[in-house]
């Protein structure tokens, strides 16, 4: 059994479809799984196939969960600056981060909207294939040492590029902090804003009514062949309100077909209202 008959066979036997992630990610996750569970192919398909809770646990060791508050400052700035000006006027804004992680995603984005008045008006889904993931992003606990750099860094390039008056948040605003056992938790009027859930984006169907005014989904597309994107982008255009605003990660971008379904606004691609046919 090679490893594209594994993710084949995973694709009959569980709910899951890894077989369009990209070759290179998959195969060396795979690979990390075998090693450290002393497992063959063969063995591991075997187990794959009678263990619920181990497909469960290979969900978990397959996906990348790395994730960052304000991953990317300038790029933050930027959105805010560009993107939420724009909706302003709107009466609820709803917005989709896929592929949330461990939240810090969300909770960047809401900490800005409070700073800018929005945080009343949003309406905030976040999902992850990843049941560990959607607990940790509900809990909003986080190791204080490891996760305030990237605070204290986005605090930086705020001070630099302000935002409206914002030039410097107070984290204690939006955390409980506790040095002595270094840890730190979102407040609950923040962590009570977004619905977070378990939601797998390749097999599942979109889990709203309604359409998105943003689309936030950074750093998840990297692990899709182009087959997989090209599908997630038709999805997403779908799913965006007329100019509604689909977010990807620093190193991703739209190409091919889907260049013309959007416009490329900063770090911002727009949905253009124009394009109605299907791919
Ligand atoms: C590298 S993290 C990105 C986190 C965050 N968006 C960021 O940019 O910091 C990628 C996330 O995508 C999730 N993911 C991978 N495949 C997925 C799928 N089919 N449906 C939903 N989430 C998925 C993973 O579990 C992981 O948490």
């Amino acid at each position: 059994m090679n490893f594209k008959e594994y993710l084949n066979e995973l694709k009959t036997h569980t709910p899951y479809d890894f077989s369009d992630y990209s070759d290179n990610s998959i195969h060396r996750r795979i690979q990390k799984i075998l090693k450290d569970q002393d497992l063959t192919l063969e063995q591991l398909y075997e187990k794959t196939k009678v263990d619920k809770q181990f497909v469960e646990h290979l969900v978990e060791e397959i996906t990348v969960n790395t994730t960052e508050f304000f991953r990317d400052p300038n790029i933050w700035i930027t959105l805010f600056k560009k993107l939420y000006p724009s909706l302003k006027r709107k009466g609820t804004i709803n917005i989709w981060h896929v592929g949330c992680s461990s939240g810090q995603e969300i909770y960047s984005n809401l900490i800005m909207l409070n700073e800018l008045g929005l945080a009343g008006r949003v309406n905030v889904l976040a999902t992850d294939i990843n049941q560990k993931m959607v607990k940790t992003s509900k809990d909003g606990s986080y190791r204080y040492k490891f996760n305030i750099p990237y605070l204290e860094a986005f605090n930086k390039a705020l001070s630099k590029n302000p935002i409206e008056n914002v030039s410097k948040i107070d984290w204690e605003k939006y955390f409980n902090i506790d040095l002595e056992d270094d840890f730190m938790e979102v407040k609950s009027f923040l962590r009570d804003i977004p619905t977070i859930q378990k939601h797998d984006l390749v097999k599942e169907p979109v889990p709203a009514m309604h359409k998105f005014d943003v689309i936030f989904c950074r750093n998840v597309l990297i692990y899709f062949n182009t087959t997989l994107q090209s599908k997630i982008f038709q999805l997403f255009y779908d799913n965006l309100n007329n100019s509604g605003q689909l977010i990807l990660g620093n190193h991703e971008g739209i190409t091919g077909f889907f260049k013309t379904k959007f416009v490329k606004n900063g770090p911002a691609y727009t949905k253009n209202k124009v394009f109605h046919f299907k791919y």
